[in-house]
Protein backbone atom coordinates (compact mmCIF):
# COMPACT_ATOMS: atom_id res chain seq x y z
CA UNK A 1 0.00 0.00 0.00
CA UNK A 2 1.32 3.30 -0.98
CA UNK A 3 -0.26 5.85 1.19
CA UNK A 4 0.92 9.86 0.62
CA UNK A 5 -0.61 12.93 2.15
CA UNK A 6 -1.76 15.66 -0.93
CA UNK A 7 -2.80 19.48 -0.40
CA UNK A 8 -6.15 17.93 -0.31
CA UNK A 9 -6.10 14.91 2.20
CA UNK A 10 -4.56 11.67 1.64
CA UNK A 11 -3.93 9.54 -1.78
CA UNK A 12 -3.36 5.87 -1.80
CA UNK A 13 -2.78 2.89 -4.30
CA UNK A 14 -4.44 0.23 -2.68
CA UNK A 15 -2.68 -3.14 -4.13
CA UNK A 16 -4.20 -6.81 -5.35
CA UNK A 17 -3.18 -9.83 -4.01
CA UNK A 18 -2.25 -13.27 -5.11
CA UNK A 19 -2.61 -16.68 -3.03
CA UNK A 20 0.64 -18.29 -3.89
CA UNK A 21 -1.12 -21.30 -1.32
CA UNK A 22 -4.23 -21.51 0.07
CA UNK A 23 -5.47 -24.51 2.53
CA UNK A 24 -8.47 -25.08 4.36
CA UNK A 25 -7.63 -26.79 8.00
CA UNK A 26 -11.20 -27.00 9.01
CA UNK A 27 -14.57 -25.63 9.32
CA UNK A 28 -15.08 -23.21 12.36
CA UNK A 29 -18.41 -22.82 14.39
CA UNK A 30 -18.91 -18.83 13.10
CA UNK A 31 -19.20 -20.62 9.88
CA UNK A 32 -15.89 -19.56 8.88
CA UNK A 33 -12.98 -21.57 7.92
CA UNK A 34 -9.58 -22.07 8.99
CA UNK A 35 -7.20 -21.13 6.39
CA UNK A 36 -3.26 -21.34 5.82
CA UNK A 37 -1.91 -19.22 3.23
CA UNK A 38 0.63 -17.25 1.97
CA UNK A 39 -0.71 -14.10 0.14
CA UNK A 40 1.74 -11.52 -1.97
CA UNK A 41 0.61 -7.68 -3.15
CA UNK A 42 1.62 -7.05 -6.39
CA UNK A 43 1.59 -4.22 -8.73
CA UNK A 44 -2.21 -3.63 -9.82
CA UNK A 45 -3.67 -0.65 -7.85
CA UNK A 46 -7.32 0.72 -6.79
CA UNK A 47 -6.30 4.69 -6.31
CA UNK A 48 -8.60 6.21 -3.59
CA UNK A 49 -8.36 9.62 -2.36
CA UNK A 50 -9.79 10.82 1.22
CA UNK A 51 -10.72 14.68 2.31
CA UNK A 52 -11.78 15.23 5.38
CA UNK A 53 -14.87 17.67 6.51
CA UNK A 54 -16.80 17.97 9.48
CA UNK A 55 -20.43 16.71 8.21
CA UNK A 56 -20.24 13.62 10.30
CA UNK A 57 -20.80 11.36 7.25
CA UNK A 58 -19.10 9.35 4.53
CA UNK A 59 -19.61 10.14 1.15
CA UNK A 60 -18.17 7.81 -1.48
CA UNK A 61 -17.92 7.75 -4.95
CA UNK A 62 -16.57 5.50 -7.81
CA UNK A 63 -15.48 5.52 -11.24
CA UNK A 64 -17.57 2.16 -12.13
CA UNK A 65 -21.15 2.43 -11.63
CA UNK A 66 -21.42 -0.99 -11.47
CA UNK A 67 -20.41 -0.81 -7.59
CA UNK A 68 -22.64 0.29 -4.56
CA UNK A 69 -20.96 3.36 -2.66
CA UNK A 70 -23.64 2.91 0.38
CA UNK A 71 -22.80 1.28 3.59
CA UNK A 72 -22.35 -2.61 1.82
CA UNK A 73 -19.28 -1.03 0.54
CA UNK A 74 -16.35 -2.18 2.59
CA UNK A 75 -14.80 0.98 2.17
CA UNK A 76 -18.08 2.78 3.75
CA UNK A 77 -18.20 0.00 6.53
CA UNK A 78 -14.18 0.60 6.73
CA UNK A 79 -14.57 4.14 7.89
CA UNK A 80 -17.58 3.61 9.64
CA UNK A 81 -16.23 1.34 12.17
CA UNK A 82 -13.28 3.59 12.34
CA UNK A 83 -15.56 6.32 13.71
CA UNK A 84 -17.30 3.99 15.79
CA UNK A 85 -14.11 2.59 17.89
CA UNK A 86 -12.58 6.20 18.12
CA UNK A 87 -15.14 7.58 18.36
CA UNK A 88 -14.30 10.31 15.98
CA UNK A 89 -17.11 12.87 14.80
CA UNK A 90 -15.63 13.96 11.79
CA UNK A 91 -16.69 13.20 8.03
CA UNK A 92 -15.15 12.10 4.77
CA UNK A 93 -15.42 12.21 1.43
CA UNK A 94 -13.91 9.24 -0.67
CA UNK A 95 -13.41 8.48 -4.33
CA UNK A 96 -12.25 5.26 -5.53
CA UNK A 97 -10.76 5.19 -8.79
CA UNK A 98 -11.03 1.28 -9.73
CA UNK A 99 -8.79 -1.16 -11.79
CA UNK A 100 -8.95 -4.30 -9.46
CA UNK A 101 -11.73 -6.52 -11.04
CA UNK A 102 -14.26 -7.75 -8.55
CA UNK A 103 -15.31 -11.49 -7.35
CA UNK A 104 -11.64 -12.01 -8.48
CA UNK A 105 -9.54 -13.53 -6.08
CA UNK A 106 -7.69 -10.63 -5.85
CA UNK A 107 -9.27 -8.79 -2.68
CA UNK A 108 -9.52 -5.49 -4.59
CA UNK A 109 -12.61 -4.76 -1.90
CA UNK A 110 -10.59 -5.75 1.25
CA UNK A 111 -7.38 -3.93 -0.07
CA UNK A 112 -9.78 -0.63 -0.70
CA UNK A 113 -10.85 -1.43 3.37
CA UNK A 114 -7.39 -1.42 5.10
CA UNK A 115 -6.57 1.88 3.07
CA UNK A 116 -9.51 3.38 4.56
CA UNK A 117 -8.14 2.74 7.44
CA UNK A 118 -4.75 4.00 7.06
CA UNK A 119 -5.60 7.12 5.36
CA UNK A 120 -8.51 8.49 7.79
CA UNK A 121 -6.28 7.65 10.63
CA UNK A 122 -4.26 10.14 9.09
CA UNK A 123 -6.48 12.48 7.78
CA UNK A 124 -8.48 12.47 11.13
CA UNK A 125 -5.34 12.56 13.28
CA UNK A 126 -6.60 9.41 15.84
CA UNK A 127 -3.20 7.97 16.17
CA UNK A 128 -5.18 4.45 16.77
CA UNK A 129 -2.70 1.40 17.76
CA UNK A 130 -1.50 -0.56 15.46
CA UNK A 131 -3.08 -3.46 17.50
CA UNK A 132 -6.16 -1.77 17.28
CA UNK A 133 -6.33 -0.94 13.27
CA UNK A 134 -5.20 -4.83 13.01
CA UNK A 135 -8.44 -6.04 14.85
CA UNK A 136 -10.93 -3.35 13.27
CA UNK A 137 -9.63 -4.80 9.69
CA UNK A 138 -10.61 -8.20 10.79
CA UNK A 139 -14.00 -6.99 11.43
CA UNK A 140 -14.39 -5.55 8.38
CA UNK A 141 -13.08 -8.55 6.30
CA UNK A 142 -11.18 -11.65 6.69
CA UNK A 143 -7.99 -10.47 4.31
CA UNK A 144 -8.17 -6.80 5.13
CA UNK A 145 -5.44 -6.71 8.08
CA UNK A 146 -2.81 -8.41 5.28
CA UNK A 147 -2.84 -5.05 3.48
CA UNK A 148 -1.09 -3.26 6.64
CA UNK A 149 1.46 -5.78 6.47
CA UNK A 150 2.35 -6.86 3.08
CA UNK A 151 4.01 -6.96 0.56
CA UNK A 152 4.09 -11.06 1.56
CA UNK A 153 2.79 -12.83 4.52
CA UNK A 154 1.65 -16.03 5.98
CA UNK A 155 -2.42 -15.86 6.90
CA UNK A 156 -4.03 -17.72 9.21
CA UNK A 157 -7.28 -18.00 11.37
CA UNK A 158 -9.88 -16.73 8.91
CA UNK A 159 -7.15 -14.86 7.54
CA UNK A 160 -7.23 -11.67 9.92
CA UNK A 161 -3.88 -13.62 11.50
CA UNK A 162 -0.46 -12.49 9.70
CA UNK A 163 2.81 -13.61 9.49
CA UNK A 164 5.02 -11.66 7.76
CA UNK A 165 7.34 -13.94 5.47
CA UNK A 166 9.76 -11.17 3.26
CA UNK A 167 9.95 -12.92 -0.45
CA UNK A 168 14.16 -13.77 -1.34
CA UNK A 169 13.33 -12.00 -4.47
CA UNK A 170 10.58 -10.08 -6.81
CA UNK A 171 8.53 -12.40 -8.56
CA UNK A 172 6.38 -12.15 -12.04
CA UNK A 173 3.42 -13.54 -12.58
CA UNK A 174 0.87 -13.03 -15.90
CA UNK A 175 -2.88 -12.76 -14.74
CA UNK A 176 -5.68 -13.29 -16.11
CA UNK A 177 -8.74 -11.86 -15.11
CA UNK A 178 -12.46 -13.25 -16.65
CA UNK A 179 -15.15 -11.03 -17.84
CA UNK A 180 -16.79 -12.87 -14.84
CA UNK A 181 -16.91 -13.59 -11.13
CA UNK A 182 -17.40 -15.82 -8.58
CA UNK A 183 -18.65 -15.03 -5.16
CA UNK A 184 -16.13 -16.22 -2.54
CA UNK A 185 -19.37 -17.88 -0.25
CA UNK A 186 -20.46 -19.62 -2.46
CA UNK A 187 -17.25 -21.74 -2.90
CA UNK A 188 -16.91 -21.99 1.07
CA UNK A 189 -20.56 -23.71 1.16
CA UNK A 190 -19.34 -26.21 -1.65
CA UNK A 191 -16.42 -26.64 0.43
CA UNK A 192 -15.55 -30.34 2.38
CA UNK A 193 -12.29 -29.19 4.52
CA UNK A 194 -9.67 -32.17 3.74
CA UNK A 195 -9.85 -35.18 6.90
CA UNK A 196 -5.92 -34.44 6.38
CA UNK A 197 -4.37 -30.65 5.48
CA UNK A 198 -1.40 -29.99 3.59
CA UNK A 199 1.84 -28.94 5.64
CA UNK A 200 3.16 -25.12 4.29
CA UNK A 201 6.09 -25.84 5.29
CA UNK A 202 7.52 -27.54 2.15
CA UNK A 203 5.80 -24.49 0.05
CA UNK A 204 7.39 -22.11 1.93
CA UNK A 205 10.57 -23.97 1.97
CA UNK A 206 10.49 -23.87 -1.94
CA UNK A 207 9.92 -19.93 -1.75
CA UNK A 208 12.26 -19.15 0.61
CA UNK A 209 14.48 -20.51 -1.91
CA UNK A 210 13.75 -18.00 -4.89
CA UNK A 211 13.83 -20.64 -7.27
CA UNK A 212 10.74 -20.22 -9.49
CA UNK A 213 10.82 -23.58 -11.29
CA UNK A 214 10.54 -24.70 -7.72
CA UNK A 215 7.87 -22.24 -6.35
CA UNK A 216 5.90 -23.55 -9.54
CA UNK A 217 5.81 -27.19 -8.41
CA UNK A 218 4.30 -26.20 -5.04
CA UNK A 219 1.75 -23.52 -5.92
CA UNK A 220 -1.35 -24.95 -4.14
CA UNK A 221 -5.08 -24.02 -3.87
CA UNK A 222 -7.85 -26.20 -2.38
CA UNK A 223 -10.07 -24.04 -3.78
CA UNK A 224 -9.54 -24.05 -7.02
CA UNK A 225 -11.66 -27.42 -7.93
CA UNK A 226 -14.32 -26.38 -6.03
CA UNK A 227 -14.81 -23.09 -7.98
CA UNK A 228 -13.54 -25.12 -11.32
CA UNK A 229 -16.85 -27.63 -10.59
CA UNK A 230 -19.51 -24.71 -9.68
CA UNK A 231 -18.01 -22.17 -12.69
CA UNK A 232 -17.59 -24.54 -15.17
CA UNK A 233 -15.80 -21.73 -17.48
CA UNK A 234 -12.82 -21.14 -15.25
CA UNK A 235 -11.53 -24.71 -16.50
CA UNK A 236 -10.98 -23.05 -19.89
CA UNK A 237 -8.83 -20.71 -18.09
CA UNK A 238 -6.82 -23.25 -16.18
CA UNK A 239 -6.64 -24.83 -19.78
CA UNK A 240 -4.98 -22.00 -21.28
CA UNK A 241 -2.55 -21.34 -19.14
CA UNK A 242 -1.70 -25.34 -18.82
CA UNK A 243 -0.92 -24.74 -22.75
CA UNK A 244 1.61 -22.08 -22.41
CA UNK A 245 3.25 -24.27 -19.34
CA UNK A 246 6.27 -24.59 -21.12
CA UNK A 247 6.53 -20.74 -20.92
CA UNK A 248 5.70 -20.73 -17.49
CA UNK A 249 7.36 -22.43 -14.66
CA UNK A 250 3.53 -23.44 -12.93
CA UNK A 251 0.14 -21.64 -12.55
CA UNK A 252 -2.43 -21.28 -10.44
CA UNK A 253 -5.86 -19.71 -9.39
CA UNK A 254 -5.86 -16.78 -6.80
CA UNK A 255 -8.05 -17.05 -3.51
CA UNK A 256 -11.84 -18.41 -4.42
CA UNK A 257 -11.55 -17.17 -7.91
CA UNK A 258 -11.71 -15.84 -10.64
CA UNK A 259 -8.31 -15.15 -12.04
CA UNK A 260 -5.63 -17.25 -13.02
CA UNK A 261 -1.96 -16.63 -12.58
CA UNK A 262 1.32 -17.75 -13.86
CA UNK A 263 4.14 -18.04 -12.24
CA UNK A 264 7.49 -16.53 -14.62
CA UNK A 265 10.99 -17.25 -14.33
CA UNK A 266 11.64 -13.27 -15.90
CA UNK A 267 9.74 -10.60 -17.35
CA UNK A 268 9.88 -11.17 -20.57
CA UNK A 269 8.58 -14.99 -20.07
CA UNK A 270 5.98 -13.38 -18.93
CA UNK A 271 5.19 -11.34 -21.31
CA UNK A 272 6.19 -14.10 -23.85
CA UNK A 273 3.17 -16.07 -22.04
CA UNK A 274 0.80 -12.94 -22.22
CA UNK A 275 0.90 -12.55 -25.80
CA UNK A 276 -0.29 -15.99 -26.36
CA UNK A 277 -3.28 -15.41 -23.61
CA UNK A 278 -3.97 -12.46 -25.15
CA UNK A 279 -5.08 -14.10 -28.08
CA UNK A 280 -7.61 -16.25 -26.33
CA UNK A 281 -9.74 -13.54 -24.96
CA UNK A 282 -10.73 -15.00 -22.09
CA UNK A 283 -10.28 -11.89 -20.60
CA UNK A 284 -8.68 -9.17 -19.15
CA UNK A 285 -4.30 -10.40 -19.28
CA UNK A 286 -1.67 -8.26 -17.33
CA UNK A 287 1.98 -9.24 -16.33
CA UNK A 288 1.90 -7.88 -12.55
CA UNK A 289 4.77 -8.35 -9.95
CA UNK A 290 5.82 -8.55 -6.30
CA UNK A 291 5.49 -5.69 -4.75
CA UNK A 292 9.19 -4.75 -2.77
O1 LIG B 1 -14.46 -12.23 5.37
P1 LIG B 1 -15.03 -12.06 4.00
O2 LIG B 1 -16.22 -11.16 3.97
O3 LIG B 1 -14.01 -11.75 2.97
O4 LIG B 1 -15.58 -13.52 3.60
C1 LIG B 1 -16.51 -13.74 2.58
C2 LIG B 1 -17.18 -15.08 2.77
O5 LIG B 1 -16.24 -16.14 2.53
C3 LIG B 1 -17.67 -15.34 4.18
O6 LIG B 1 -18.99 -14.89 4.33
C4 LIG B 1 -17.59 -16.85 4.32
O7 LIG B 1 -18.70 -17.46 3.74
C5 LIG B 1 -16.40 -17.20 3.45
N1 LIG B 1 -15.14 -17.36 4.21
C6 LIG B 1 -14.94 -18.49 4.99
N2 LIG B 1 -13.78 -18.65 5.68
C7 LIG B 1 -12.80 -17.72 5.58
C8 LIG B 1 -12.98 -16.58 4.80
C9 LIG B 1 -14.17 -16.42 4.12
O8 LIG B 1 -15.82 -19.36 5.08
N3 LIG B 1 -11.67 -17.91 6.24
Amino acid sequence: MIVRSTADGVEVHAPAKLNLYLEILGRRSDGYHDLESLMVTVDLFDRLTFADNDSGTITLTCDDPTLPTGPENLVVKAAEALRRATGCQRGATIHLEKTIPAQAGLAGGSSDAAATLVALDRLWKLDTRPGELDALAGTVGSDVAFFRHGPSAVCRGRGEEVEPFPLSGPLTFVLVCPKFGVGTADVYRRLTPPEKPRQIGPFLEALASGNTATIGKHLFNRLQPIAETLCPALQEVEHALASVGSILDGHLMSGSGSSYFGLASSPDAARDAAAILETLELGRVRVVTSSP
